[in-house]
């Protein structure tokens, strides 16, 4: 039988403000994925957060997008939104977009990874968890763990790797996908992914003859852009992502080498700003200084039998140290910039913000030269 991992997440209360979250969402989240893990809805989960969002990590085997999950998770948000407004903590159920739940998540405000797979003789998994971002911030670290020879030894040296990827892009503007296969379209890749408010890394799909088949993703990233659902800034569309490790795949150590790089993202301040991506232990992932800088936690999990084996806090680790460093530096050099860009987004990324409606009452003030 097939498992799947589903992570599943929303912001349902930030404590305070957006910096973190109350212990009692996640003890109310644990009491509804207990029952379901009775019920036999699913077989297995871990409940945690990343700054202010409440993370599910759910095992089942119901495959990808199944209305019974989508539904547990759903109903776990709105219990929890529950206990949020009763703490009245920070826009209590801000990522619950829409009263009329059809048994999709999709499209609703949260946002969703899964991965379904036979699972192999070892299954290891990575749950990277991100907050104060979007999506476009899983480009550059994904497209490193499986195209790039400088940081994953494996494509050089693994012959089941030797092969390359296949990389499934989506457009989230035009709502299109195209998929592009890496060593061979690696520029055309890079022309595309460079832009990553627009173009966003889906999943990832080994290639014929390694150990793992083609047809089954090895990596997927959450891509709800919040602001493209909601058509006005509602929040950061925090992003998730799964990775597949080992035994054709990259090593798990190859899959958080990328994140020793704290790179520039966009999020931070009101979803407004661009700055460092900090990775860190789950005790750190609480962002406060100007809401930030952006946080990404990594759990790493054996999955066996439909069981989550885990988590291990990876970013614990005193070798990203040198990361987090970095990024404070880089977070005291970005914040100099006050509302310049581009420290501040460039007007495109603007838009969806509330800074439209400052310009609108400035637009008649305007004269011809
Ligand atoms: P696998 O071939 O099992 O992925 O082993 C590689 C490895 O562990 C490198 O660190
Ligand atoms: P979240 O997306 O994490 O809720 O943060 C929003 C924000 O405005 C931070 O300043
Ligand atoms: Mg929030
Ligand atoms: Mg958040």
């Amino acid at each position: 039988m097939k498992t799947t991992v589903s992570i599943i997440k929303a912001d349902v209360g930030g404590w305070p403000g957006h910096s973190t979250m109350h212990p009692a969402l996640m003890d109310e989240a644990k009491k509804e994925l207990e029952k379901a893990k009775k019920a036999g809805v699913i077989t297995d989960f871990h409940v945690t957060y990343c700054g202010d969002d409440l993370e599910l990590i759910l095992a089942h085997n119901k495959g990808v997008d199944n209305k019974e999950v989508h539904t547990l998770a759903w109903n776990t948000f709105k219990a929890a939104t529950e206990v949020a407004k009763s703490l009245k903590l920070y826009g209590a159920g801000q990522d619950l977009l829409s009263d009329a739940f059809s048994g999709n998540i999709k499209g609703m405000g949260p946002g969703v990874a899964e991965l379904e797979f036979e699972e192999r003789k070892s299954e290891p998994i990575i749950c990277f968890l991100m907050d104060k971002t979007d999506p476009g911030a899983f480009n550059l670290p994904i497209y490193k763990m499986f195209a790039d020879p400088f940081n994953t030894a494996g494509l050089v040296i693994d012959p089941s790797m030797h092969a390359g990827f296949v990389f499934e892009v989506y457009d989230v503007y035009e709502n299109k996908k195209k998929t592009l296969s890496v060593p061979e379209e690696l520029y055309d890749l890079l022309a595309i992914i460079g832009n990553k408010s627009k173009y966003i890394i889906k999943r990832i799909y080994p290639k014929k003859g390694g150990k793992v088949p083609e047809t089954e993703a090895v990596a997927c990233v959450s891509t709800d852009k919040l602001s493209l659902i909601a058509g006005e800034y509602v929040g950061k569309d925090d992003p998730v992502a799964i990775v597949r490790c080992q035994s054709g795949l990259p090593a798990v150590g190859e899959a958080i080498e990328p994140f020793t790089f704290p790179h520039l993202v966009s999020g931070w301040m009101r979803g407004s700003h661009v700055g460092p991506l900090m990775p860190v232990g789950l005790a750190d992932a609480t962002p406060s200084r100007f809401d930030g800088p952006t946080r990404v936690v990594a759990l790493g999990f054996q999955v066996a039998n439909g069981k989550l084996i885990g988590p291990v806090d990876m970013f614990k680790d005193k070798a990203y140290d040198n990361a987090r460093q970095k990024a404070n530096k880089i977070a005291d050099y970005m914040r100099r910039h006050g509302p310049f860009e581009p420290h501040r987004l460039p007007a495109e990324d603007m838009e969806y913000t509330t800074l439209p409606k400052v310009l609108t009452k400035l637009k008649d003030r305007f004269k011809q030269i």
